[in-house]
């Protein structure tokens, strides 16, 4: 007989460094699991629409898509010299119309946003010739825009007919899934990217050239290659190591390189398996960063130390006297882990919040003596948070 039992199963992905992937069919509890497991750091090739279809929901924590643009370019280009421009001409951007194009946006859309956990993103990045359709889409699918952000490309290719403003920019949108959910912003990243000045949303980056441009044969591997500077600002803001980033147009991989560079996870679809070869070959060059530069500090979960833990454990007594930082005023240390400053008693934030007369953080209001000497109580805290860790 056969027991029939319903399994939940989490897609949750463990810490990058100590994932292991699993097989769609293995189980410890020997109950045969038939849902597919996420195929992280792989490069999927086929319709990103059927792909992304058949993936776990709720399960990746962004998506980045450059996805077509559309251009509806009719002729050549050439350059003054005669020379033709190497444009965007490939089969893979061609939509017969405007309707078209946006039933083709719905459909990738609404499947990337099933995909995404409830508290992921999405960021598109497009040209005049669809973001517009593609920001409207979005809404309509109760995408939440968080921001437009201007890539200005330092090294634009010219209006050679001089008939129309130098094209220099592309727009993106960051969106979140739903209005109102927890999202992550790495704002103090940010900040530290950019000289500690909030970083604002006109981003300057120059093309891939040089080096950075892949080519084969001589000529460009892909057409519109994104710069892997504007990925590592949008990882750096968007996702923490060890996150799941999904790329539903992935080209040469731009995506991949950088996340493998970063800690990240990544799922690449692409349609076309000569750019899927390009992408392999790019990606499996890159070097992880090591582990350590890519946790930052503050990202640490902080193991929780109540005030009372300090008296617990003997680096605080009963009856001792904490003197508050503004003030010089003193409290009494009472045995259930309150304190006692004149009429007032509670926690160390309480008693600091009405000697304030502000909301405060008890931690860093109050100083404890120490051969004659004031020191804050955090570094109590902190002495007793080695120990416990030092303890593991
Ligand atoms: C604008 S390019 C992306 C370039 C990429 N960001 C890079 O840095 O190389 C769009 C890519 O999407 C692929 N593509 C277009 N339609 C697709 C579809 N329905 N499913 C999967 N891939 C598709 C194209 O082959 C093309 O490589």
């Amino acid at each position: 007989m056969v027991n029939i039992q319903t399994v939940t199963i989490c897609f949750e992905p463990l810490p990058f460094y100590r994932q292991k992937q699993r097989s769609p069919f293995e189980s410890t509890t020997g109950i045969i699991l038939l849902v597919p497991t996420l195929p992280l750091n792989q490069i999927l090739q086929g319709d990103c629409i059927e792909i992304l279809n058949s993936l776990p929901e709720n399960s990746v924590d962004l998506v980045f898509a450059d996805p077509p643009y559309n251009l509806q370019l009719q002729n050549d280009l050439y350059r003054p010299n005669n020379t033709r421009v190497d444009a965007v001409k490939d089969r893979w951007d061609k939509f017969s119309s405007f309707a078209e194009y946006d039933e083709f946006t719905i459909n990738w859309l609404r499947a990337s946003r099933r995909i995404l956990k409830e508290t992921g993103t999405i960021w598109v990045i497009g040209s005049y010739h669809n973001i517009f359709r593609v920001g409207a889409v979005m809404q309509d699918l109760g995408f939440w825009i968080l921001n437009d952000v201007i890539w200005l490309k330092t090294n634009p290719m010219p209006n050679f007919r001089g008939v129309r403003f130098t094209n220099a920019h592309e727009t993106l949108i960051w969106a979140q899934k739903q209005k109102g959910a927890k999202y992550k912003f790495n704002h103090k990243d940010m900040k530290a990217l950019n000289d500690d000045l909030q970083m604002r949303s006109n981003w300057v980056i120059p093309l891939a050239t040089g080096k950075e441009r892949i080519k084969s044969n001589g000529t460009k591997a892909h057409p519109t290659q994104k710069p892997e500077a504007l990925l590592y600002r949008i990882l750096l803001a968007s996702t923490d190591a060890g996150d799941v980033v999904l790329d539903p147009f992935f080209g040469s991989g731009t995506t991949g390189a950088v996340a493998k560079m970063m800690g990240r996870h990544f799922i690449g679809i692409e349609r076309d398996k000569k750019y899927i070869k390009v992408a392999q070959k790019r990606i499996d060059a890159v070097a992880p960063a090591p582990a350590e530069a890519l946790i930052l500090p503050g990202k640490q979960k902080q193991v929780r130390v109540p005030f009372g833990a300090l008296l617990e454990n003997g680096y605080l007594k009963i009856g001792g006297k904490l003197t508050f930082a503004k003030g010089k005023r003193e409290a009494v240390i009472l045995a259930n882990g309150h304190i006692k400053c004149g009429k007032i008693t509670g926690s160390i934030h309480k008693v600091a919040s009405e000697l304030s007369n502000a909301p405060a953080n008890g931690w860093e209001m109050w100083m404890y003596a120490e051969r004659g000497k004031l020191k804050s109580i955090n570094e109590l805290r902190e002495k007793f948070r080695k120990k416990l860790k030092d303890q593991g």
